[in-house]
């Protein structure tokens, strides 16, 4: 049986391409495994169009999260401060984490359909001398909002402060300067399309060179990761050796689709698609179009007391077809993905699909406005 579509933001749709790469063992040790490290640290460096020999990627197991854990437990000083600018969930994790790594942290939040303000952020650095470090999410996966992290980044650098970017939803899908930042995360299963296991951090050389033993932690300490990988090239610990082989095929099928803006431009399609059909249905988006992203999209449910969002889930997971919960907190929303191994065909699809399980569920969709 074919595997169900997801419409989430990752793990996402795999292409056949990508899942038949992880079709070996390779040791970890292995002179072939250590050169697809390599080819991957590299490549990473030049997707975010830092390859000039200022910034080092650097892999870290675990999801997303153990990176975003990773570079902030190991690269904010014992006595430094971060300042997080939250408009959602990820910047709140972000905020959580330090906190309980025990940073100094600074929460500036503001609301979740308002993106964060460069200006907002030199305010804060000129009233607080202390702040070392700033971190902000550029596509907030809670709503699918952009923030403007070149704009940040520009204000952190005057300040002399330096910013930390969660790029996981963005990199590889959104066309962007990954030297707006001093630390840059990702992951393995957002818009490179690889699949899960691994995450990765782009780190501006000069600061994160100096960071030697900061960690608190022995498993997560970014700059020991470093250290061990430029040595022998080899991992710490155990590698997901086959989520690196996934991802090496991944960056191949990225380069071979037309690099960074062929995929921004296929995502941005898919997301028409949905702006078109969803909006033909009646279905109000939660942002303004010029704040949301070609990653995910947040929809409001429909005011109508035959919704219920667990039945729309399941109607559209029995016809294989997988949309995810909503993460806004102060509105009833659910989320469609833009991203993955999923194109024009799927999206159109999706809407007739979505049509259809609203006219089951008694839902009433505008008139002449079925899919
Ligand atoms: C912006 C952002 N940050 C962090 C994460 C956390 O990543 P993970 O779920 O892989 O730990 C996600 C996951 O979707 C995300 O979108």
């Amino acid at each position: 049986m074919a595997d169900k579509r997801l419409f989430t933001p990752g793990p996402l749709t795999t292409s056949e391409r990508v899942k038949r790469a992880m079709l070996r063992d390779l040791g970890s040790r292995d002179s072939a495994f250590i050169q697809v490290v390599r080819e991957i640290r590299q490549e990473l460096l030049k997707l975010g169009g830092v390859a000039n020999g200022e910034y080092e990627a650097v892999l870290m197991q675990g999801s997303g999260t153990f990176g975003i854990e990773s570079v902030v437990g190991t690269v904010v000083p014992p006595d430094g401060k971060l300042l997080v600018a939250i408009n959602g969930a990820y910047g709140r994790r972000m905020a959580e984490m330090a906190e309980r790594l025990g940073i100094e942290t600074i929460r500036y939040t503001i609301p979740e359909n308002q993106p964060i303000d460069p200006h907002e952020i030199a305010n804060a650095l000129s009233a607080d001398a202390f702040i070392s470090h700033v971190g902000v999410i550029h596509c907030e996966t809670t709503t699918g909002l952009l923030n403007p992290v070149a704009e940040i980044g520009e204000a952190v650098r005057k300040a002399g402060r330096l910013l930390i970017v969660d790029a996981m939803s963005s990199f590889g899908g959104i066309e962007f300067d990954a030297s707006c930042a001093d630390y840059i995360v990702s992951s393995a299963n957002k818009c490179i399309q690889g699949v899960p296991g691994f995450a990765f951090a782009l780190a501006r050389r000069v600061p994160f060179a100096a960071t030697e033993g900061w960690s608190h932690s022995l498993s997560l300490d970014l700059h020991a990761q470093w250290r061990g990988l430029e040595k022998d090239g080899q991992f710490r610990f155990t590698p997901p050796t086959h989520a690196l082989l996934a991802f090496r095929e991944a960056l191949a099928e990225l380069a071979d689709e037309g690099g960074v803006a062929a995929r921004a431009a296929r995502y941005a399609r898919n997301r028409t698609i949905l702006w078109e059909g969803l909006g033909t249905l009646g279905l109000e988006e939660y942002l303004p179009r010029e704040l949301q992203s070609h990653i995910i999209l947040s929809y409001r449910y429909p005011r109508h007391e035959a919704f219920r969002f667990e039945e729309l889930y399941q109607r559209l997971s029995d016809r294989g077809l997988v949309i995810y919960p909503g993460k806004v907190s102060d509105a009833d929303c659910f989320r469609i993905g833009c991203i993955g191994h999923l194109f024009e065909a799927d999206f159109r699809e999706l809407v007739a699909a979505l049509g259809q399980v609203f006219d089951e569920m008694g839902v009433p969709v505008p008139a002449g406005g079925r899919a």
